[in-house]
């Protein structure tokens, strides 16, 4: 028997996850879409009737995704505990419960028997933590990790759907200014016509700000990448820090991961390691790489790059990409229904 499925929310991983419930044949027998508005969405050939979500009718429901926005006024703040009342496990997207202690935050490769522990919420983790975790999954298993150095570069479709659109407005904008005058590279001083979801031009240009500001300067995105991955790890002493990025890019995000692990560990340990960690596909040649570009609709996080770093031991660089609205959000929302 299928089960009865809901999805709040129809913006950037809304979409992807009705998407990739059907292309992975997920045993549904319904599937109810809720949204702010109602409405129709047309998503490839299919069509699904979009509800405005409300206060009550969320009975038969087995599994809920919400893929809304967050905080108080957010989809999850308001509507998952009523699902969980009515029965149904609910995989939430955003940030709003990811860091309490009764509820599990899953990558399946890494932590799947966290699934089982749940008391009705599950949480996905933030697509760049996912990343990279699942880059060094099969790393940590075997030699644990003592320190992880990550820098991001991230598209904009991981701020939602209005942040990618405003990339193509203000990149057509750009675009046609050139047309009468070569490298023009500003749109600051001439922004009629482009509404931006930016606070500053990301259009040619590279953004080193995700989220707010915290009082020791780091951002939530940066502080999202401590915080989670040692709860996914279960590991409170790796000592972790990052630099998270914006870049014009539309989907996938890129990271530079510098990494010291908690035991002696070679490089041909861990080439072997990410020949055969789950969830990887790992560019053995140094020489050829993956690219933002080639991870786009891809399952996988593509590694390469490895590096011994010859000052210290035991350390590594690596670089890692994956589809941000997949891997980063939808796919692995939906491997924790499919586990579940
Ligand atoms: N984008 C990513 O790469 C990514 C990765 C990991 C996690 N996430 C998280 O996933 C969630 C969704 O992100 P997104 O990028 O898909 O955002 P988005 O493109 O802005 O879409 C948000 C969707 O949620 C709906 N919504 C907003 N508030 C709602 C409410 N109170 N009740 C019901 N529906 C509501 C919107 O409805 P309308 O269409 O009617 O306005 C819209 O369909 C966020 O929590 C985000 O942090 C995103």
């Amino acid at each position: 028997m299928g089960k009865n499925i809901a999805v709040v929310g129809v913006g950037a991983v809304g979409v992807e996850i009705l998407k990739i419930l059907k292309e992975r044949n997920f045993p549904a027998d319904k599937i109810r879409v809720f949204a702010r508005t109602k409405r129709e969405v047309k998503i490839g050939r299919d069509s699904y009737r979009v509800e405005a979500i409300s206060d009550e009718d969320f009975d038969n429901i087995d599994i809920a995704f919400f893929a809304g926005t967050e905080g108080a006024k957010g989809a999850s703040v308001q509507y998952a505990h009523k699902f969980i009342e009515k029965g149904a496990v609910v995989i939430d997207n955003g940030k709003d419960f990811r860091l309490k202690p009764e509820v599990p935050l899953v990558v399946p490769e890494i932590n799947k028997s966290d699934i089982f522990k749940n008391k009705g919420l599950i949480a996905n983790p933030n697509c760049t933590t996912i990343q990279m975790v699942v880059a060094l999954g099969g790393i940590f298993k075997r030699f644990g990790l003592e320190k992880i150095v990550m820098t991001s570069l991230q598209a904009t479709s991981g701020g939602g759907r209005a942040f990618a659109q405003s990339l193509w407005e203000e990149t057509k904008y750009i675009v046609e200014k050139n047309k009468e005058k070569k490298y023009f590279n500003q749109l600051d001083k001439d922004r009629n016509g482009t509404e931006s979801s930016f606070a500053d031009q990301i259009a040619f240009n590279a953004l080193p700000q995700i989220g707010g500001f915290n009082q020791d300067g780091f951002t939530s995105e940066e502080q999202k990448v401590v915080d989670e991955a040692r709860k996914i790890y279960g590991d409170n002493k790796i000592k972790i820090s990052s630099t998270c990025i914006r870049i014009p890019v539309f989907t996938s995000h890129s990271e530079s991961i510098y990494f010291k692990t908690a035991e002696p560990a070679g490089s041909e340990e861990i080439r072997k390691i990410l020949t055969n960690s789950e969830g990887v596909n790992f560019f053995k040649n140094g020489s050829k790489f993956p690219l933002a570009l080639g991870a786009e609709g891809s399952d996988l996080v593509h590694v390469g790059r490895l590096r011994l770093d010859s000052s210290e031991k035991n350390c590594f660089w690596l670089w890692a990409v994956a589809d941000n609205l997949r891997k980063g959000a939808a796919l692995n929302a939906v491997q924790i229904a499919e586990n579940l």
